[in-house]
């Protein structure tokens, strides 16, 4: 999972005072739980201490939109879905609705906590920090895309809105974004009102198999690492092209199997299948199926490239054990072992609901098939393409 040490800015408002999200949840807690700490608690109080406000949020957002009673049951069906509980992809994909947004209601608040506002990876300098990278990824999306002041552009599969409000803002174009999660919206709702950009930012709450747009409405399109949740590639690619003008771009960072992955492979088959699991994904395609898929959508395909190639800090190192940094404090070994005894405390507690340990521990498979698939090189969330609807539809 992403872990990270953002959480503390991401509760910071435009006037740099602190939201309280926690008072409005927690409302004289601490006191009544103190007689109750275990050794656990010690470590949570150490976490706490570090990051109050982002450890409480993570504990109230924790389940999403599920009912706190019903978040136990929701891992459990969340898991089954999935080959290691004998899940079927031919299930998930019947499914992805149901799938994805279980995921996302569990997972969304993990994200924040440990990756800020914007959920995804990025290609890294030395010297860089996380969080310029993460920027620096997304203004490149900008740029491919050409984007000019006052453009209407469309994000599909949004997440939070972290993303969305940085081009909108760099580019000086209106956004929309498109996602099916009506928890993520609400929070990015939030984040809009917060950061002062609602009359150039919104969201819109659609499956991105069906949008809710007429034909030719956008002057662009990106979509960072969510198509890959689509249960086909070709019906969301024709999606994208439907709602984009003649002669406009659709540019995307997609999750892919890379050639070096072996179908034949259990150990490769095995990292795929911790990657779904933690990632709600129905299946990982290849980069040579979402290159065909985006040809057989109709797009004109004018540059990809596997943006890992040439990363001087592999995508994966904040998540890597055996790399530690202060910056990224929460990503390191020891910062998710707080994080797990935080987790562990704050459910024992009742301050998370119940199941919340589970969603730690599947989200910590994902980290752990996700440094692997990256340094055998057989797994990239960095599938960069650049594509554009023909003037003239042949
Ligand atoms: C890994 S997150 C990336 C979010 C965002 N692009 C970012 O980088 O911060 C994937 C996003 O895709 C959205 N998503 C997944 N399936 C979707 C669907 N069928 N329709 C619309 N959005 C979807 C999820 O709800 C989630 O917001």
């Amino acid at each position: 999972m992403r872990f990270s040490f953002a959480g503390p800015e991401k509760r910071l408002t435009s006037d740099g005072e602190k939201e309280s999200g926690h008072q409005r949840v927690l409302p004289g807690i601490s006191h009544h739980v103190c007689p109750t700490l275990t050794r656990s608690c010690f470590f949570t109080f150490c976490a706490l201490e570090m990051s109050k406000a982002g450890a409480l949020d993570l504990a109230s957002g924790l389940g999403g939109k599920i009912e706190k009673d019903d978040v136990l049951s929701a891992v459990d069906k969340y898991e089954k879905y999935h080959a290691s509980f004998g899940g079927l992809d031919e299930e998930r994909k019947a499914n992805y609705t149901d799938m994805v947004n279980k995921y996302y209601d569990l997972a969304t608040s993990f994200y924040e906590y440990g990756w800020g506002e914007s959920f995804h990876f990025a290609p890294r300098w030395k010297g860089e920090s996380l969080r310029e990278s993460i920027k620096r990824h997304e203004h490149f999306l900008a740029l491919q895309l050409g984007l000019k002041p006052g453009q209407k552009v469309l994000d599909v599969g949004c997440g939070i809105g972290g993303p969305l409000r940085e081009i909108a803002r760099f580019s000086s174009t209106s956004v929309t974004g498109l996602n099916n999660n009506e928890y993520q919206i609400t929070r990015g709702k939030t984040l809009n009102r917060v950061a002062g950009v609602e009359q150039t930012c919104s969201f819109e709450k659609a499956d991105f198999m069906k949008m809710p747009f007429p034909e030719n409405s956008f002057d662009a399109v990106y979509a960072i690492e969510a198509t890959c949740h689509a249960p086909d590639a070709v019906g969301c690619y024709k999606e994208i092209y439907r709602v984009l003008k003649p002669g406009q771009s659709f540019a995307a960072y997609e999750w892919c199997m890379t050639d070096a992955f072996d179908p034949n492979n259990r150990d490769h088959l095995k990292i795929k299948a911790e990657i779904e699991l933690g990632d709600g994904l129905p299946d990982i395609r290849s980069t040579r199926q979402c290159l065909a898929a985006l040809k057989e959508a109709g797009f004109e395909v004018i540059w990809e490239k596997d943006l890992a190639k040439d990363s001087p800090l592999p995508w994966y190192l904040p998540l890597d054990t055996s790399h530690f940094s202060l910056n990224s404090f929460r990503l390191t070994a020891i910062g998710r072992f707080f994080t797990k005894n935080m987790v562990m405390a704050l459910e024992y507690v009742g301050l998370a609901p119940k199941g919340s340990q589970r969603v730690q521990s599947f989200l910590e498979k994902a980290a752990e098939g996700l440094v692997a698939g990256g340094k055998k090189e057989i797994f990239t969330p960095l599938y960069f393409f650049l594509a554009r609807k023909p003037q003239i539809e042949s």
